[in-house]
């Protein structure tokens, strides 16, 4: 088992791979819930398969496996604000979000770029995560709209190579 110092400093390396931010999200009887996560991939066209790793001690991830459908929103730019909030260990997390509903259980995230409405396909061993493998039941894009880039723990937009 990796030591506290071993363990901060792979969290820094896996850091230095950007990623989008995506709002997991779905609405079970006590209302909305979900988190933001960063480990989204796109896996496979057909079947259309995407991936997502979830910490096994989440305490929202129970929540959502027994749902029927769960939104995939990868999130906006301007929506650094949001992910802060779905991630935050307290608080309401849904406050003041505007949200669209999909198919059965599943929510999105309004002013998102991309909207991925999926079913769970496969849950696999990752350690200390989960890996969960979403089936994509339907797409719903704003390729107009800017993602938020995460990086080095810190939110950033996209800029042009040089
Ligand atoms: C940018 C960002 C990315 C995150 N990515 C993941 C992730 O991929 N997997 C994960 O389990 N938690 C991830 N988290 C943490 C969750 O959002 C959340 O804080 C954590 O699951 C604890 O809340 P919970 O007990 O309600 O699940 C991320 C947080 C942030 C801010």
């Amino acid at each position: 088992m990796l030591d506290q110092e071993a363990a901060g400093a792979l969290r820094r390396a896996f850091s230095l791979f950007p990623t989008g931010v995506v709002a997991m999200c779905a609405e079970d009887e006590d209302g909305p819930v979900g988190i933001a996560v960063n480990s989204f991939s796109s896996v496979s066209l057909d079947p259309p398969l995407v991936s997502v790793c979830v910490a096994r001690q989440s305490t929202t991830w129970p929540r959502l496996d027994r749902l029927p459908r769960i939104g995939l929103s990868i999130l906006a730019a301007d929506q650094e604000r949001l992910s802060r909030q779905l991630s935050s260990r307290n608080g309401d997390r849904f406050a003041g979000v505007s949200l669209a509903r999909g198919e059965g259980s599943a929510l999105f995230i309004d002013g998102a770029t991309l909207w991925l409405d999926c079913s769970i396909h496969a849950r696999l061993e990752g350690g200390d995560h989960l890996i969960i493998l979403f089936e994509v039941h339907k797409t719903t894009v704003f390729p107009n709209v800017a993602p938020l880039v995460f990086h080095q723990s810190q939110y950033l937009g996209l800029s042009r190579a040089s």
